[in-house]
């Protein structure tokens, strides 16, 4: 006897003790995959035979059987499995994993399993009444195993049976796992062929009409290179040509260049064809049914093949792309059950109607967490929305919308126009829930100003869930992000609790925080004994990352800030979904820059003014710009650090050496020489700080310095350079209050250019600036190793008393200074920035708040790392 199992199962051995089911199971299983009772009883106890310990035993047993099946692994259960009691745990687990059940039944006499047991005696001490009672337990269970839920009895009567009996393991038929793509998905097509050619056509795939056997003609699709559709089900009902769509897609399954997966229209269409007088001709079936009786017998009869033997889902891709027509939750991806075929074709519905007489649909996307791209359709949308990485691609073809394909693992989305509406929706096509973001839309937009265009992508979901608050499991805990430019960032478990702790007290509102500043780390110490800091070293490191042409920014001493300002209160609600505000300004650590929302208010609209004169709503096609700048005066921020550290450290320094100095008279020995010098790097100290701090008595005292050009709708910078983006800012420098910072671009092969820039630092910073901040032209620059730093600070020998004290220069505490490792703030640095870009691209491509703020609240965390405060 073969008996054939699927891949995914769980085999009940029942039979009397000394039936031969250990024997058995060693003989057909894998060690690991037989669970015995005798096993679990010598783990708990150390005595297989102890019947006390049968409860313990089974508790684990029952335990490490879920577990197994929650992974889907085949288990094989070796206990005597006669009674129905003893069963049902096991059916149960089955039934929650979708694992299919099959039983061996060891059908044998009491008498022939107790003289089997006397051989064995000291095993098996006991009386012929344990087998005879096993024996008779299985006899009652005999007839109702298909009852509690076991799919197949495989009962063997005698030894001939066992020695015959072999397993044959079959593959699933949703398992495609080593189908590796790439794919182009089709969203639900409905008898819309027409639409289906010009889609095809528009994926670059080959179509020639053919005859057919029966004489009819059809439409043959030959991929480009390597790729293959997917059909997300629905083939039929509604639109003009279900027959030639179903010829196309048989043809095409039958070559081997396409799959496809049931519909629940294709569930229905399959029971007509069974039991034409029991289907009602609802839903667009009539139209079907029309076309079909055009259709030869046979035909019909191979479509109704076709589909009868359709799966209820696909796996593609090593597990990571799920195709089903409806959806599917991540426990029941290459499962097979009644319940999984429900959801997989109907999805998940609540069993109540809507308004319009439909299901009303829970959101399960919302709650998928797992890895696998799950590619549905079965819910007609304007436009097809990611949430999480699940995406419905029915755009409603049939109902005159669009019908859609999803590339993968490209992530495109490609849709051609219905060419009228063959239907009219029950229930209007409606937006996705905030179709207000530009992310999966079938065709980006082209970028207005240029830039990269935001495509959708699965990595994180989207819009459809922007207005949902994030959740706490989504921060807590040691959490790993996939990064595009820096790979994948580890965040410590304790580092995303103070982040927590920062985030939820102080921060703004997180739909605002779109995107963290990255830290900056200093250039190495300078060789030259007169400097700290000093430009040779930023330019031997970009030259060495093979940056050789750099741009060197002005350093404001102020405070970093992003801003976002919005056209209206209309566009922040659109896109930040902000209530009564139409911007924020928020500082590196995503709190509100100003305490006072009148403040705010005015200086939005400051940059709001800017923003309009400059032209750049209609310049950049957006409603809503974000730029990453420096606020000025520093002291607007930093009141208390002024106070408590420089003033004070000032006024005592300049008091105490001036009394000190006082006592020493005229006379010039070498300590009144020391103690004039120190009183003099007091004084300079003193001035540093000064410089960056004026009183603000209202906006127009606030100056802000943009660099960047982070976002505007749908669209990224990352692309442009520095320059471009220094001289694209400049253009809003048309107020007294936004700067266009002073640059130069220096290419690094020039030493000559070096020099002037070198001389620029010098007179920046003798002038009393705090120094010069260097980037690779190129923003994503490729390093040795990985992205060059994004920037470098150069600070000015003044300045620098602010940060190591007023005599950091006196060469004893110079040399010891020289003594710095910037390696870890410039790893910090490189996560950071690798993370807050990943942010920004989610966000612009229309990722859900929860994909967004995971990286903002990343960034956070990581400035918990223990770094030396000064760099
Ligand atoms: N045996 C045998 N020939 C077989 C199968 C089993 O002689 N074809 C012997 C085994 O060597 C063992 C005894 O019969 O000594 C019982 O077999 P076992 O596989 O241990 O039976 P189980 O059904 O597992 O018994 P229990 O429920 O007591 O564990
Ligand atoms: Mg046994």
């Amino acid at each position: 006897m073969t008996m054939h199992i699927p891949e995914f199962a769980l085999v009940l051995l029942v039979g009397p003790s000394g039936s031969g089911k250990s024997t058995f199971a060693r003989k057909h299983f894998r060690p690991t995959e037989v669970l015995s009772s005798d096993f679990f009883r010598g783990m708990v106890c150390d005595d297989e035979m102890n019947q006390a310990a049968s409860e313990d035993a089974f508790e684990l047993l029952h335990l490490v059987c879920e577990k197994r099946l929650r992974l889907g692994k085949l288990t094989v259960i070796d206990a005597t499995n006669v009674r129905a009691e003893s069963r049902k745990p096991f059916l149960e687990l089955a039934r929650k994993y979708h694992a299919q059940v099959t039983a061996v039944v060891f059908d044998f006499s009491a008498e022939f399993c107790h003289a089997r047991n006397q051989q064995r005696a000291a095993e098996r001490p006991f009386g012929p009444h344990v087998t005879q009672r096993h024996a008779e337990d299985l006899r009652r269970s005999l007839g109702r195993l298909e009852d509690e839920g076991v799919r197949r009895v495989f009962v063997l009567k005698d030894e001939e049976q066992v020695a015959g009996a072999t397993f044959e393991r079959y593959r699933l038929p949703m398992n495609k796992r080593d189908e590796r793509g790439p794919f182009d998905m089709i969203g639900d097509v409905h008898g819309c062929l027409s639409e289906l050619l010009a889609l095809l056509r528009a994926l670059g795939y080959t179509l020639t009409q053919e005859t057919a056997a029966d004489g009819a003609a059809f439409w043959r699709v030959t991929p480009p290179e390597g790729r293959r559709l997917v059909f997300v089900g629905d083939l039929c009902d509604r639109g003009p040509d279900t027959p030639g769509v179903y010829r196309l897609v048989i043809d095409a399954v039958e070559r081997g260049v396409a799959f496809c997966v049931l519909g629940n229209h294709e569930d229905k269409l399959l029971r007509w064809f069974n039991t034409p007088d029991k289907v009602k001709l609802t839903h667009g079936l009539a139209q079907s049914v029309e076309q079909f009786e055009k259709e030869l017998p046979e035909q019909r009869a191979r479509v109704r093949e076709f589909i009868a033997r359709l799966p209820s889902h696909l796996v593609l891709d090593g597990g990571r792309l799920v195709v089903a027509h409806a959806g599917l939750t991540a426990d029941m991806h290459g499962r097979v059950s009644g319940k999984v075929r429900a959801f997989a074709i109907y999805g998940d519905t609540t069993g109540e109607s809507d308004e319009f007489g439909l299901p009303v649909r829970l959101n399960w996307a919302a709650n998928y967490r797992a890895r696998a791209t799950v590619v549905y359709g079965h819910t007609p949308t304007l436009t097809p929305e990611w949430v999480n990485r699940c995406i419905c691609i029915d755009t409603g073809c049939v109902f005159g919308g669009k019908l859609t394909a999803l590339r993968y693992p490209e992530q495109e989305l490609v849709s051609v126009p219905a060419e009228k509406e063959y239907a009219e929706p029950k229930r209007p096509l409606a937006p996705p829930p905030q179709a207000l973001v530009p992310g999966g839309q079938a065709a980006p937009a082209e970028g207005h100003a240029g830039g990269h265009a935001a495509s959708p992508s699965p990595a994180e979901g989207a819009s459809g869930e922007r207005s949902a608050d994030p959740d706490l499991a989504d921060v807590i805990g040691r959490r790993t992000i996939e990064t595009r430019f820096a790979g994948k960032v580890t965040i410590r478990e304790e580092n995303a609790a103070a982040a927590l702790e920062s985030m939820s007290r102080f921060a703004a509102d997180p739909r605002w925080l779109v995107y963290l500043p990255p830290t900056m780390s200093p250039c190495e110490a300078s060789a030259r004994p007169e400097f700290l800091e000093h430009p040779a070293e930023a330019f031997r490191y970009f030259r060495s990352e093979g940056a050789d042409r750099v741009v060197c920014e002005q350093k404001h001493m102020g405070s970093r800030a992003v801003a976002v300002v919005c056209q209206d209160e209309a566009a922040a609600a659109r896109r930040f979904g902000a209530e009564g505000e139409s911007g924020i300004v928020y500082t590196r650590t995503g709190r509100r820059f100003f305490d006072d929302p009148a403040t705010e208010a005015a200086f939005l609209g400051l940059l709001r003014d800017a923003l309009t004169r400059a032209d750049w709503w209609a310049k950049f096609g957006t409603d809503w710009v974000a730029l990453d700048g420096e606020l000025m005066p520093w002291s607007a921020k930093a009141q208390e650090l002024l106070r408590r550290q420089y003033a004070a450290t000032g006024s005592a320094a300049t008091a105490a050496l001036a009394e000190v100095n006082s006592l020493f008279g005229p006379g010039g020995t070498e300590l009144a020489g020391r103690f004039a010098a120190k009183a003099k790097a007091a004084e300079r100290f003193v001035a540093a700080y000064r410089r960056y701090c004026w009183p603000v008595n209202s906006v127009a005292d606030l100056k802000f310095a943009p660099f960047f050009l982070l976002a505007t709708e749908g669209q990224l910078y990352f692309d442009r350079t520095h320059e471009w983006h220094m001289r694209t800012l400049a253009e809003l420098a048309t107020a007294p209050q936004v700067l266009a910072t002073p640059f130069r671009v220096v290419d690094l092969t020039d030493p000559a250019q070096e020099e002037a820039a070198t001389r620029w630092w010098l007179d920046l910073t003798e002038a009393g600036d705090e120094g010069m901040v260097v980037k690779p032209l190129e923003p994503l620059t490729r390093g040795r190793k990985f992205f060059a730093q994004p920037a470098l600070k150069v600070r000015g020998r003044e300045y620098l008393r602010i940060i190591y004290g007023p005599d950091y220069l006196a060469p004893e505490h110079l040399g010891r200074l020289k003594h710095r490792a910037v390696g870890a703030k410039r790893g910090l640095a490189a996560r950071e920035f690798g993370l807050g870009l990943e942010g920004l691209e989610r966000f612009a491509r229309g990722a859900e708040l929860r994909a967004v703020h995971e990286c903002v609240f990343a960034v956070l965390a990581l400035e918990s790392e223990p770094i030396d405060p000064r760099l």
